[in-house]
């Protein structure tokens, strides 16, 4: 097995769609990372970024016709299809992942989807309705039944005007799936690590729950980033509407009891990182029958504290060698961060301002890293990027 990122190799299956032109953000980030990329440029690809810009930017030959005699006479249709480690459909349209799931091959791309003996990835990206079909809905379970791997797609605002699920995941994070997939140098190989993340909802009764804004966004890059570095990744997640990221094996909860039995379960880890926003309290009595509007405005619901469950990581027998913890603070940042530290008994705080707008929920984040050793601060930047500074700096104290 190859020991080096520089020996790995990507086909990139470029697809036609206006989410092309990411691909080449995905190809300068592998080529950073030193893995070649190989591109395949479909002929709708080719309506949205030009195979010199590809061709340019991954520092190979675009290969896009399949009876083209010079391609066929440098590299067959087959080889091409087995000369990579990891074959990625970024992006993956509507139309490559129908004929992906039907086998058809009646072009390069979906030919060496059929011939390829190599794992696939795909980034699906399409409107939300065309996503939302049936066709495609029946597509995509076939396609994961025969063992394609997925990143995304993200929801959000479409180039169309509509909103929904069907936007492809951001280059940042099929590069985090790909460096998951790929066997090679991983700093947090055979380490287990638990994060929390997203919200905790707690019952009123049986539809109503006390919960709140978080979105899970922080937590989830973090999980991916950990895993891109070879962690073993369990992911406690309340409820969110987000994808799990590849390589993380997800645990579905509800309420911060039900984290925190998770999380026992999870255990022993070497690294826990406790995103999650818990709710701090829950209804004493939540009531098994849903309370009707005719009975009246309900007495004032009585509240009693949740477990704390960064704090109880911190203080078990099993305790993980390295506890975060994050602190979410409208104001005196630092000072809260810095109690908080002592209360918990974690090892670090990543403290961020959620009063500065757009972070809860957003896509940006400005955090600082509080320690015993001191505080460092960090400049704004995307909670994709946070993450993966972060799992390098979980990775440099196992180092
Ligand atoms: N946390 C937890 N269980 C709880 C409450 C918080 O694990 N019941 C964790 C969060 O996941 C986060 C950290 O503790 O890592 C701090 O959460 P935060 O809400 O900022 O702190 P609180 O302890 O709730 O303090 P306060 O609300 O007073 O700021």
């Amino acid at each position: 097995m190859p020991s080096t990122w520089t020996e790995k190799r990507i086909l990139l299956i470029v697809g036609g769609g206006i989410a092309a032109y990411k691909a080449l953000e995905l190809t300068r980030l592998l080529r950073k990372a030193g893995v070649a990329v190989r591109p395949i440029l479909t002929q709708a690809g080719a309506e949205f970024v030009t195979p010199l810009s590809l061709s340019a930017l991954a520092e190979d030959k675009v290969y896009s016709e399949i009876f083209s005699l010079t391609d066929e006479a440098e590299m067959g249709h087959i080889e091409l299809s087995r000369s990579a480690d990891l074959v990625v459909v970024a992006p993956a349209t509507a139309d490559l992942m129908a004929k992906a799931a039907g086998g058809l091959a009646n072009d390069l791309a979906s030919t060496t989807l059929l011939a390829t003996d190599k794992p696939v990835l795909m980034a699906p990206a399409m409107n939300v309705r065309m996503w939302l079909h049936a066709a495609t809905v029946r597509n995509l379970a076939t396609l994961e039944a025969d063992g394609v791997l997925f990143v995304g797609p993200d929801e959000g605002a479409m180039a169309c005007g509509e909103y929904g699920p069907g936007r492809m995941a951001e280059p940042a994070a099929i590069f985090e799936a790909i460096m998951a997939i790929l066997p090679g140098v991983r700093p947090l190989a055979g380490k287990r690590a638990l994060v929390t993340a997203g919200p905790t909802a707690e019952a009123i009764d049986p539809v109503r729950v006390l919960t709140n804004r978080s979105s899970g966004k922080q937590g989830y890059a973090i999980a991916g980033a950990l895993a891109a570095l070879g962690a073993e990744v369990v992911l406690i997640s309340g409820p969110t509407a987000l994808p799990a990221p590849a390589g993380v094996s997800r645990v579905d909860v509800e309420s911060a009891r039900e984290m925190l039995t998770a999380c026992e379960a999870a255990l022993p880890a070497e690294i826990a990182v406790c995103v999650a926003a818990v709710a701090d309290w829950r209804p004493a009595d939540a009531s098994g029958r849903k309370l009707k509007k005719s009975a009246g405005a309900p007495e004032p619901i009585a509240l009693v504290e949740n477990p704390d469950i960064l704090a109880l990581l911190s203080k078990d027998v099993r305790r993980p060698r390295l506890v975060v913890g994050f602190a979410a603070e409208t104001h005196d940042l630092e000072a809260n961060a810095r109690a908080k530290l002592g209360r918990k008994g974690c090892d670090w705080i990543v403290a961020n301002d959620v009063s500065v707008a757009g972070t809860m929920g957003g896509d940006d984040n400005a955090v600082a890293i509080v320690s015993a050793g001191g505080i460092e601060r960090w400049e704004r930047m995307a909670k994709a990027e946070v993450a993966r500074r972060l799992a390098q700096r979980i990775a440099a104290e196992f180092a």
